[in-house]
């Protein structure tokens, strides 16, 4: 062994990457060795001391601690640095069809199935709001059958999982199948801004960075059909607080729409909703498999 494969400050990383040559798995590989070169560059770019390395290993030891069943303080951490948008946008490149952002939490893996129309406020507290849409593939063609499964916070900005003891089970979720023209509507109230959970170490890091932990107001929406990509995305309310400043960067240009305030008790008596109610439409564009 000659002194220049030892370890070294100038020669760090490249010996540690040479350690990984047989990695049998070769994407294994590829990606560990990024990995310690660009932590290795980020060391020195810093000159880290031994008592922030000491804190960092802190903080993510006390990131681990706080996940259990239903909090994911790693995916959080993820999603408060930005890191969750990039992988999200580099695997799901729309190509003209509805652009996705990031899942977020507070999806149920069993959404309750509703009928198209249905009301999914089961509080009725919020300002009435219409939903309604269609989904289609790239050559504008209807898929009819396609599964809308939303999610949304109340006008408190919660939803149903955080206060499981003052709101009921499945408020403000369903899951609904389009018809035959690939469209769909329901019932529901305007959503609320809100914040993401902030008493563990991501809300420590927001508040040592001076950032808020809000996010703007929004629908979630997984889009799926057989033969087609699916799309987890929002539907973001134009004029709601922090759309320019998301703490989970999630706010795409595309997925921003008004939600304007139709005052006509004909129609508002035609859907069953008070006089006067919001309304949006969100025409949803699903790629090919
Ligand atoms: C959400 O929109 O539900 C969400 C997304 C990321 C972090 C926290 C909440
Ligand atoms: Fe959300």
């Amino acid at each position: 062994m000659t002194s220049s494969e030892l370890f070294s400050e100038e020669r760090s990383a490249e010996v540690v990457v040479a350690s990984l040559a047989n990695t049998p798995d070769p994407r294994l590989r590829t990606v560990l060795s990024s990995l310690v070169r660009h932590l290795h560059d980020f060391v020195k770019d810093v000159e880290l001391t031994e008592a922030e390395w000491d804190a960092a290993i802190a903080f993510l030891t006390a990131t681990g601690q706080k996940c259990d069943a239903l909090r994911q303080e790693f995916v959080l951490l993820s999603d408060v640095l930005g890191v969750s948008m990039l992988v999200e946008t580099i695997n799901h490149r729309s190509g003209g069809a509805t652009e996705s952002t990031v899942l977020g939490p507070f999806h149920l893996v069993d959404s309750p199935p509703r009928e198209l129309g249905e009301q999914i406020s089961l509080d009725g507290k919020g300002e009435p709001c219409l939903v309604t849409g269609r989904v289609i593939g790239p050559d504008g063609e209807a898929i009819g059958g396609a599964s809308v499964d939303v999610w949304q916070a109340n006008e408190d900005g919660f939803y149903d999982v955080q206060r499981p003891e003052t709101i009921p089970a499945s408020n403000l979720r369903g899951l609904f199948t389009a018809a035959a023209d690939g469209t769909f509507w329901f019932r529901t109230v305007l959503p609320r801004y809100y914040p993401i959970p902030t008493d563990g170490p991501v809300g420590d890091l927001l508040r040592a960075t001076g950032r808020h932990p809000y996010r703007p107001a929004h629908i979630h929406f997984i889009v799926q059909a057989a033969g087609y990509a699916p799309v987890t995305t929002h539907l973001f309310v134009a004029d709601s607080p922090y759309l320019e400043s998301d703490a989970v960067f999630g706010v795409k240009p595309t997925l921003v729409r008004d939600f304007p305030t139709v005052d006509d008790p004909a129609r508002a008596a035609a859907v069953d909703l008070p006089n006067p109610f919001r309304t949006v439409d969100f025409e949803v564009s699903l790629k090919k498999a």
